[in-house]
């Protein structure tokens, strides 16, 4: 091989791997996973998986309350969620069967519930009124139906 072209190669592929490293392919070779480090659970035994196997609404000190939540075409399981104001909620969430949304209206929740993942929120609900709950991802033929409502009073 002559030796210009052993420069080149040399060059070339010097330049393909700046570029790699530019755009970030080295994370998403190393980690091809959902962005955050989410606990995970096997989406077709959902229904025998502690602590989805018992879905509900759990009051665990004063103003305090956690909700165990799996998500399905097209619905939340619990829905229509009540609380006093000024409680702090954990929200424990999951899919069974593909991605959906869980967006609350006013609040920052807006997150992603995938099969196979287990999602955790906390929320604080001062304001007395009907939350929203929005799915906002596209779930099949029955998404825009996918919504339920948390009552803050
Ligand atoms: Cu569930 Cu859209």
């Amino acid at each position: 091989m002559h030796r210009s072209e052993k420069v080149w190669l040399t060059l070339s592929f010097g330049m393909i791997m700046l570029f790699m490293l530019a755009t970030g392919y080295q994370s998403y070779a190393l980690e091809m996973g959902p962005p955050s480090n989410m606990e995970t659970i096997d989406p077709q035994k959902v229904d025998q998986t502690a602590p989805f196997d018992n879905p509900g609404v759990k009051q665990i000190g004063d103003n305090e309350y956690e909700v165990v939540m799996t998500l399905q075409v097209f619905s939340f399981n619990p829905g229509k969620l009540e609380f006093p104001a000024g409680s702090t909620v954990h929200f424990t969430l999951t899919s069974k069967d593909v991605v959906h949304g869980f967006q609350v209206a006013n609040t920052n929740i807006n997150a992603m519930v995938m099969p196979g993942h287990i999602q955790k929120i906390t929320q604080k609900f001062d304001k007395p009124g009907e939350y929203l709950v929005l799915c906002n991802e596209y779930c099949g033929a029955g998404h825009q139906m996918m919504a339920t409502t948390i009552t803050v009073k």
